[in-house]
């Protein structure tokens, strides 16, 4: 696709070289996500941050990939902080916001909100994740981890065999998950989610259509055999039809430090898109996994930067001016020279 000037509203967008475009600039930025170097290419620029709904990562994590690349940001966080509480249409606050900004990241709890959003700007618009839709730049910084992850073992993306875990109906990191993984070689996706919350149709038809294998499982156990990672999600209680429901759901999915020494074999990675739930009736992912170097989360959430430092740059048409300009960097980085 043509990045320069568009909106990113879904993985569907995206090729293989797409994916293989954003990894490279993710890589090239690097040094500044590391604070080795500063740029000012954006110096100027203004991102609108429009988060209608609950987030930490995604909203700082864009908001520092725009500030890193020398940008500033412009947040709006609740819906009752924002002229959509008194009625107006998310055309109408489209057309004003993209007359004062560069580029908008946008979540709102809706699916397909974004993208009508996105027809009335006038600037490009990037999907923070729209209700159980989709939420691409979850899924690209999933994927660029996966590759760093299979490296380390020698592994490509190709012939990755995955088992996604836990809400599979209303998680749209997965949905935006499973649509890229499509674009690869002879993937195995093990499919594991309670009776009731299993992944679209839609989602499966697609991938057994393209000659990947897919197994459904109900029982956690069964499903985390002979996989290369366990990507484990949360319950999405705030997508269900009553807070009874969800609760039917609740604790379900438990994975701990014993059940992954039974049953997965040795350094089978574990991800998470976060926040984990850490209440005591849900812990889908144990704290006592957290000295368990096969624990990508973190390296994760850090990825998330460089990826979406990526898109902004290829987005915003400034991939090729990042290093003019560049400046050292004067303030104590110490810490974050720790390989990210
Ligand atoms: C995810 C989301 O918002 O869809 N969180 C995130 O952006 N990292 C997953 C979740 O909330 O469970």
């Amino acid at each position: 696709m043509d990045f320069v000037g568009n909106h990113i509203l879904s993985v569907s967008q995206f090729s293989r070289e797409d994916v293989q475009r954003i990894f490279k600039v993710a890589d090239d930025v690097r040094p500044y996500a590391m604070r080795k170097r500063i740029t000012r290419v954006l110096e100027g620029a203004i991102s609108s941050n429009m988060f209608f709904e609950p987030s930490t990562r995604t909203r700082v994590s864009f908001g520092s990939a725009f500030n890193l690349l020398g940008g500033d940001v412009r947040e709006t966080t609740e819906v009752k902080a924002s002229a959509l509480a008194k009625g107006e249409s998310l055309f109408d606050t489209a057309r004003v916001l993209s007359g004062y900004s560069d580029v908008i990241v946008m979540r709102h709890p809706e699916s397909g909100s974004v993208a009508e959003f996105a027809e009335a700007s006038r600037v490009p618009v990037i999907n923070g994740g729209d209700g159980p839709n989709e939420h691409p730049s979850q899924a690209l910084l999933d994927l660029y981890t996966m590759r760093q992850e299979m490296a380390t073992h020698g592994k490509t993306l190709d012939h990755l065999r995955i088992a996604l875990i836990g809400d599979l109906k209303y998680g749209r990191a997965v949905h935006s998950l499973c649509k890229l993984l499509g674009l690869y070689d002879n993937i195995s996706l093990h499919l594991v989610s309670p009776p009731g919350l299993e992944i679209p149709e839609e989602i499966t038809d697609e991938l057994r259509g393209k000659g990947h294998s897919v197994m459904p499982f109900h029982i956690m156990e069964d499903g985390i055999h002979e996989v290369d990672i366990l990507y484990v999600t949360r319950t999405q209680e705030e997508r269900f039809p009553s807070q009874e429901e969800a609760d039917k759901y609740r604790g379900l999915f438990r994975l701990n430090q014993a059940i992954y020494t039974q049953h997965c074999e040795p350094n089978t990675v574990i991800m998470h898109p976060l926040p984990r739930d850490s209440r005591a009736q849900a812990q889908e992912l144990d704290e006592d996994l957290n000295q368990n170097p096969n624990l990508a989360i973190f390296r994760q959430t850090d990825n998330g930067v460089l990826v979406r430092m990526a898109l902004f740059a290829l987005v915003l048409d400034v991939v090729d001016e990042v290093d003019n300009h560049a400046k050292p960097v004067t303030w104590y980085t110490a810490k974050r020279h720790q390989p990210l």
